[in-house]
């Protein structure tokens, strides 16, 4: 009787709420896929963390670090959406650390110039934003709220990562091919960034009865790629796939094939970078625990106060 109720509110597109009765499946799809969400964002700053003492000017620093700190703050919309379906921090916390909890693909590439922020913030932010936009109308209130809120900041990250690279692309030779090579290198990688092929998508079904997903991984990288290669031409870049055309018949560019291999592998924890990623993790969660436990102690303090 639950499940057809529960249903029902799905159906009739009203919010599923932390204390409303859930199928404990639908539960633990959420903490998935909101924790890889919220590990994602959080390990996401460590690409980009790496540039803002290399920043070429004073402006550039701060709009890096403006960007990486709202970075920090996605992460804590999320895992606090998270914790709403009953599972802590420090278990979330623990699952990445085991390599039980996954963070987006994307994260696992290196960024080895100044134009690597232009491709990260433009690419990477811009394949989220067509994601997280779908995503705000999710099911589960607290995730769909946290999604509102941080798509208005996204599209601040995805202009100024543009802004870079239209910049390097109208400036010297080098800065012109520094510009290319990141896009050579960050471009397939971000179309990946959408998942598997919806033939391949194991968790699709659900996320769509639930309407936890409202739109289907190709559909959504589709939208991105379309929406994408206008971009690259004002700036005289070029798409580092030869078999992308406009296909006036279906409306949309067709592209060429993905490495679903590369995708696979990466996905499972073989990234060029994924033991350098959680390593610094790792040691920055435990170099800040006495900025929790005061943290914690303040606030029991307070509640004594308060009592
Ligand atoms: N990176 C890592 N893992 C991925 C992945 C990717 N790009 N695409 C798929 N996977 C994993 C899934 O998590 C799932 O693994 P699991 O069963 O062990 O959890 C498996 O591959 C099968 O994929 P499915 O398509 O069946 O899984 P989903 O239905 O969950 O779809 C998804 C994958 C589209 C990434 C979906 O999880 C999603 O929309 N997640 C929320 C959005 C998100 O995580 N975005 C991260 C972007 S980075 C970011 O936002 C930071 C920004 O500031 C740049």
């Amino acid at each position: 009787m639950n499940e057809q109720k529960f249903q029902e509110k799905i159906d009739l597109e009203r919010k599923i709420e932390p204390k409303d009765w859930m199928p404990e499946e639908y539960r633990s799809h959420l903490i998935r896929q909101i924790s890889q969400h919220a590990h994602s964002e959080i390990i996401g700053m460590q690409p980009e963390g790496n540039w803002i003492s290399r920043a070429p000017s004073l402006r550039a620093k701060m709009i890096l670090l403006a960007k990486v700190q709202d970075e920090a703050g996605h992460g804590l919309y999320l895992y606090s959406a998270c914790e709403t379906l009953g599972i802590s921090r420090e278990e979330l916390v623990q699952q990445l650390h085991d390599g039980k909890a996954k963070y987006s693909s994307i994260f696992n590439y290196p960024t080895l110039s100044w134009a690597d922020m232009g491709a990260v913030g433009w690419l990477v932010d811009g394949a989220a934003i067509v994601n997280q936009v779908s995503l705000q109308r999710t099911s589960y209130g607290p995730y769909s709220r946290g999604m509102v809120k941080i798509c208005k900041e996204e599209s601040f990250h995805q202009r100024q990562g543009y802004e870079i690279m239209a910049e390097m692309a109208k400036g010297t030779p080098e800065q012109k091919e520094m510009a290319q090579d990141a896009l050579n290198r960050f471009w397939w990688p971000s179309i990946m960034m959408f998942g598997p092929q919806d033939s391949d998508s194991p968790r699709t079904g659900n996320a769509m009865k639930w309407k936890i997903k409202r739109q289907f991984n190709d559909e959504l990288r589709q939208k991105f790629i379309d929406q994408t290669v206008g971009q690259v031409k004002v700036i005289g870049l070029e798409i580092p796939d030869p078999d992308l055309k406009w296909n006036e018949e279906r409306g949309h560019y067709d592209f060429g094939k993905m490495n679903w291999d590369e995708f696979w592998s990466v996905v499972n924890g073989n990234g060029p970078c994924n033991i350098q990623r959680l390593d610094h993790h790792k040691k920055a969660h435990s170099e800040g625990e006495w900025v929790r436990k005061a943290a914690r102690s303040y606030s029991n303090k307070q509640e004594i106060i308060n009592a």
